[in-house]
């Protein structure tokens, strides 16, 4: 392979910062109307009445919508390679189950007077009792089942039995507030329905399963929905699901018979399109006098919408990240009046880190070990939950690797040991995880006469730079150079594709596109050993190989043929190849080797002595994330995650008034995450890591390790310099401060 491997640079990076890439809000059409939607200002209720006319005066408005005219909507069942929303779909009834939920859209000639006539709309409601305390509400929990296709609480040997013999029990409690993904492009949607054919632009993380949403949601055809995603600035699991807004653009497109434009603002954002919800976290940890993992019980409870469950899978690498023969992972949701809380980066496995790998830290300190030495002592050599070997794993190096870099030995084990004037500094580190997992992919590759090709598939790039990475794949698939290679993506009439989330996106593609390749190819063998022509002529289609567009004999190079000018003389038409992967390989893959990526974070922070500022100082994680495609582009990926790493532990909450269950923080002003400044130099260690058993190409995701186990080095490394645990994020000076200055 000569491309795959290589830091290649983005192929739509000038498009990118020339300004030249268009976005689903950048389209202008003759006679868009622009969209803006009102919500409700009650968490819980209905709504009695409306009062228009003043919006009504407004110039230029148009058409609003509300649940008394909007069309009927269809509740979709069974959407392949989507993730679920909302339990209830917008404007369909006066029922309002959150404060903040879109409840009405104006639509108006222009921006400001949409917005306008928006802002002047009066409602009544009639209010009924909310569910909005989630610490009061923890006894109306209840297990969820299942999600995406798993049960979430999960069991083996007997958890209880073994903690109460335990030589060591550690049990802690972990609390985590409700987190939004702000990507930095907002969503939006430019939508024209022409009388049959609904044109949709919209950023999503699946144009397949999007078209199929909007079609059924409002009973038009599939056929006849088209959507398009060419460039996403970012998405993060907020644009994984069909959301309100999206069935409401649709409604509007076709109430008002014109092209439609809606863009959420940031606060929006919000309250439209989910969020990481509020979460509690106990863990039990029961370990002998060695540090030897005897039992394990990680109980979670996290905050739904009332009419939905949402799981935080939080647990769900606690069954097999260590070795442990007693382990019990109970999940639970409480309903509320918030808004439906959806996947964020690394769901499930962000949040959970946090819990489980701050408790392995404080078992540590209990038994006076080396946090390594600890997990070491308790390395699942085979995957503990199934009992089978791993396709892979390197997180005995990653270990070594993160250490050496981070300068481990260093670390003092006794707390306020280490002080460079007036801050304390510390060491922390947590093991890091995530599952390789598939998705359906189709691809199909073009080699057209004049030697270029093209090669699509309905997948999408949301920023990570996978129109970059297919573009190496394919042109390797196909032996030819880059720059004749055009991958094709962001369109739902491509060859059909499934979600990019759960890090599943260059595994499924690449695999797919690899496929197309080889089909290619073994079209060219057949016409290089068949045409009389051909330097190849009678060979076996074993002895070709392929480079530079050129068939060639692997034993002399220098007998090949042109792949232009095999073409032309066996009739000049386009060569088509298909790839393609699915669900029954991936499960059989799943079950019969579970594959997992690893990593092992190390942080070092500074602690002001006297005002409790956490200063993130440096940084260093090693991965085992099977082959990389793109050293750059994953190194970027991972140190991006490691950054919002930084922001989860460090930063982020959205506060609601449990009063009103109204959000007292919705926008970047309020809503902290990492600037710059906030950021040391970030080092990130690639393993060379094969794993032939995994997938063809060995590629095991890395969207959303990076984020993992961050938040849980950051709580340890404080702990290490100050000797303070902070078991509620994010670790904010207020809760330093005063036990800083009581020590004094
Ligand atoms: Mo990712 S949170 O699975 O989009």
């Amino acid at each position: 392979m000569n491309y795959v491997g290589q830091p290649i640079a983005r192929v739509d990076g000038r498009a990118k910062v020339t300004g030249t890439a268009s976005y689903a809000g950048d389209y202008a059409m003759r006679g868009m109307l622009h969209a803006v939607l009102f919500e409700s200002t009650i968490p819980c209720g209905t709504i009695r009445s409306f009062e228009l006319a003043a919006a009504w005066a407004i110039s230029g408005v148009v058409e609003i919508l509300t649940f008394q005219n909007a069309m009927r909507l269809h509740k979709p069942k069974n959407i392949i390679g989507g993730v679920k929303a909302e339990g209830f779909l917008p404007l369909q009834s006066n029922e309002v189950r959150y404060n903040g939920q879109f409840i009405g859209c104006v639509l108006a000639e222009t921006l400001e007077a949409a917005q306008e006539a928006a802002s002047r709309v009066v409602v009544r409601y009639d209010e009924r009792p909310a569910k909005l305390d989630f610490g009061a509400l923890l006894d109306e929990a209840h297990d969820p089942g299942t999600q995406f296709y798993q049960k979430v609480s999960k069991k083996r040997g007997d958890a209880a039995a073994a903690l109460a013999t335990a030589e060591v029990v550690m049990s802690s409690t972990y609390v985590m507030p409700t987190e939004h993904h702000n990507p930095m492009e907002p969503c939006a949607v430019t939508i024209l329905f022409d009388g049959q054919t609904l044109t949709v632009r919209d950023s999503t993380q699946a144009v397949f399963a999007t078209a199929q949403q909007y079609a059924k949601t409002l009973g038009l055809k599939a056929k006849d929905v088209v959507v398009t995603s060419k460039f996403i600035g970012g998405a993060f699991g907020c644009k994984a699901s069909f959301w309100p807004h999206q069935a409401i653009a649709g409604m509007a497109a076709i109430a008002t018979r014109r092209p439609v434009k809606l863009v959420l603002t940031r606060q929006q954002m919000f309250n439209g399109v989910g969020h990481r919800p509020r979460l509690t976290q106990h863990v039990e940890l029961g370990a002998d006098h060695e540090g030897r993992l005897v039992g394990i019980r990680h109980r979670c409870f996290n905050a739904t919408a009332v009419d939905i469950d949402y799981c935080e899978t939080a647990g769900g690498e606690t069954t097999q990240l260590y070795a442990c023969d007693h382990v019990e992972v109970k999940q639970m949701v409480v309903p509320l009046n918030y808004m439906t809380p959806s996947s964020m980066r690394g769901p499930g496995h962000a949040s959970g880190s946090y819990a489980f790998e701050s408790a392995m830290d404080e078992l540590a300190v209990r038994l006076g070990l080396d946090p390594i030495e600890l997990r070491l002592r308790n390395y699942a050599e085979i995957d503990p939950a199934r009992r089978r070997p791993f396709t892979s794993k390197s997180l005995r190096e990653c270990y070594a690797r993160g250490a050496e870099a981070m300068g481990w030995e260093k670390r003092s084990a006794q707390p306020r040991s280490l002080r460079d004037g007036d801050w304390w500094i510390g060491y922390g580190m947590a093991s890091a995880t995530y599952p390789a997992l598939r998705v359906n992919a189709k691809a199909r590759a073009q080699l057209l006469p004049d030697g270029c090709a093209v090669v699509s598939c309905a997948t999408q790039d949301l920023g990570t730079g996978a129109s970059t990475v297919m573009t190496q794949v394919a042109a390797d698939a196909l032996g030819l150079p880059m720059d004749r290679v055009t991958f094709d993506l962001g369109d739902s009439r491509l060859p059909q594709s499934g979600i990019s989330g759960g890090s599943t996106g260059a595994a499924s593609v690449a695999s797919a596109v690899a496929l197309a390749g080889q089909a290619v190819r073994e079209k060219l063998s057949k016409l290089a050993i068949c045409d009389r022509c051909s330097a190849l002529y009678g060979f076996d289609v074993a002895q070709l190989g392929f480079s530079n567009g050129r068939v060639y004999l692997l034993t002399d190079p220098t007998r090949s043929e042109e792949y232009v000018a095999l073409m032309h003389r066996n009739g000049g038409k386009t060569i088509e190849g298909e790839g393609k992967v699915g669900v029954i390989d991936i499960l059989r893959g799943v079950l019969i080797n579970p594959g997992h990526a690893y990593g092992a974070q190390f942080v070092q922070v500074r602690v002001h002595a006297t005002t409790g500022e956490v200063r993130v100082s440096r940084m260093c994680a090693a991965f085992g994330c099977g082959r990389i495609l793109n050293p750059m582009m994953v190194t970027s990926q991972l140190a991006g995650a490691m950054v919002w790493g930084v922001g989860q532990a460090l930063m982020e909450e959205t506060v609601a008034d449990v009063r009103t269950g109204r959000l007292a923080v919705k926008d970047l002003a309020q809503y902290h995450v990492p600037v710059h400044a906030d950021i040391p130099e970030i080092e990130v260690i690639l393993l060379d890591e094969k794993d032939e058993k995994i997938n063809p190409l060995g590629i095991k995701g890395a969207g959303e390790i990076g984020i993992t186990g961050v938040a849980a080095a950051i709580a340890n490394a404080v702990y290490n310099a100050t000797g303070i645990r902070i078991r509620d994020l994010p670790i904010t000076p207020d809760k330093l401060i005063g036990v800083l200055a009581s020590d004094r």
